[in-house]
């Protein structure tokens, strides 16, 4: 039984910190949540964590491209390290422990063993990716991909909504851009993240945690659409409506995700019309398109689907299009020696078994699972809603996922 004065108050405390960071000034909106990737609320955050880190007895560290380290040393100078996180950027009116209960959970995990004397023969490190959502920047996981080694350019066409470039936005956090392909972690003997569910199959099992079994594989389009913009005047034969193509292309997208297998999903989330006006034939469109599935090789057959469907249609519409191809995440699989300790310390825990879950939605894991063993732990997220400000986990739930993060790190000592 675990005697320490933090149980059961160390989940409780890092849940209620994620409500303490779901507002300005860790919000870049004034109502809600959404913390982009180097913004002023990211900086603001950063600070806070800093602050926390430091108080759980961690040395604190900024990588070259903005992602925050807490370091929490063996009992060797060279011991090589746990890493434990998740990413600190939201989506646009998102809710608040969508990536970072993750990371307030390795802070609360660190304090723990910081309080109770504890070090083991491995390091632990806290990581707070900053870019996992794409959430101002046209990009994906850049955070987890520069810490896992995985190369990528700054390319200095891609820009914010409000035309900064990656390099500016880098240069004003005072980040070298030069550095900006040095942030791969050394050492790293395995890495795990807790992230809520985002999928209702705990809530509806009535089970607190779960364990995932592997993240699907994703890969993002951007089409373009291009008719020709004309009067609302204009005869209806007469036309070459963009928007009109593009939500025949919407709902083919949706029933070629609805098909088989049950795994396999699709998503237009941004649709763009070039002067849209009441008065005017759209002329130019443009939208994306998120494709999701475990099972190999479904992704690569529906990109392949969507691709023709859409050619027919805009053939048929006198439609140019274009398809660029904007994301390719391949899925992955946690590990098992990893997954078994994991599944131990939440039975011990909590009592319950957790089941063994595929991830729909994607995790900084996937990418850290190029660097080193991974495994991740899922908390009950209520209806398995998120994205949506809805998100709400209970304080129960957390605690228990954080008496389970104790547990796994013992268990992970024990077997070195
Ligand atoms: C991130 O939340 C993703 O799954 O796209
Ligand atoms: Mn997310
Ligand atoms: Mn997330």
């Amino acid at each position: 039984m675990i005697q320490d004065m933090d149980f059961p108050t160390g989940g409780v405390r890092a849940k209620a910190r994620c409500d303490e960071l779901g507002v300005a000034p860790f919000s870049d909106q004034p109502d809600g949540l959404f913390r982009p990737y180097l913004g002023p609320a990211h900086k603001a955050t950063q600070e806070r964590l800093s602050q926390w880190m430091t108080e759980a007895g961690m040395r604190v560290e900024t990588d070259a491209v903005g992602n925050i380290i807490g370091h929490y040393a063996g009992t060797t100078p060279d011991a090589p390290v746990l890493l434990v996180g998740s990413h600190v950027d939201s989506v646009r009116d998102g809710g608040r422990y969508d990536g970072m209960l993750g990371v307030l959970l390795g802070i609360e995990l660190v304090s723990h063993f910081h309080r109770t004397g504890r070090r083991f023969a491995f390091a632990l490190e806290v990581i707070g990716f900053g870019d996992e959502e794409g959430s101002r920047f046209p990009t994906y996981m850049m955070g987890s991909r520069s810490a896992a080694g995985l190369t990528q350019q700054i390319d200095d066409n891609v820009t914010d909504p409000e035309g900064v470039t990656l390099r500016d936005a880098l240069a004003a956090w005072g980040l070298e851009t030069s550095r900006f392909m040095t942030a791969r972690r050394q050492n790293v003997l395995a890495y795990v993240e807790a992230h809520i569910e985002q999928a209702p199959y705990l809530d509806r099992a009535a089970l607190p945690l779960g364990l995932v079994r592997g993240i699907a594989s994703q890969c993002r389009y951007r089409v373009t659409l291009t008719g020709q913009a004309d009067h609302a005047g204009t005869a209806m034969h007469e036309r070459r409506d963009a928007l009109a193509a593009a939500a025949e292309a919407i709902t083919a997208i949706e029933k070629i995700g609805a098909q088989d297998p049950a795994d396999l999903v699709t998503t237009v989330g941004w649709v763009s019309v070039e002067n849209g006006a009441p008065n005017i034939v759209p002329g130019r469109v443009v939208l994306t398109i998120d494709i999701r599935a475990v099972t190999p090789g479904v992704r690569e057959d529906v990109a392949q689907q969507i691709g023709d469907t859409l050619q027919t249609l805009c053939i048929r519409r006198h439609i140019g299009l274009e398809i660029e191809r904007i994301q390719d995440l391949k899925g992955a699989l946690c590990d098992k020696r990893l997954n078994t300790l994991l599944k131990q310390a939440i039975e011990q825990s909590s009592g319950t078994t957790p089941p063994l879950l595929l991830s729909q939605a994607g995790h900084d894991a996937m990418i850290m699972a190029h660097l080193a063993p991974m495994t991740m732990l899922f908390i009950r997220c209520k209806d398995g809603i998120s994205h949506n400000p809805a998100e709400s986990v209970d304080d129960a739930d957390v605690e228990a996922a954080h008496q389970a993060m104790v547990t796994f790190v013992e268990r992970f000592g024990e077997t070195m």
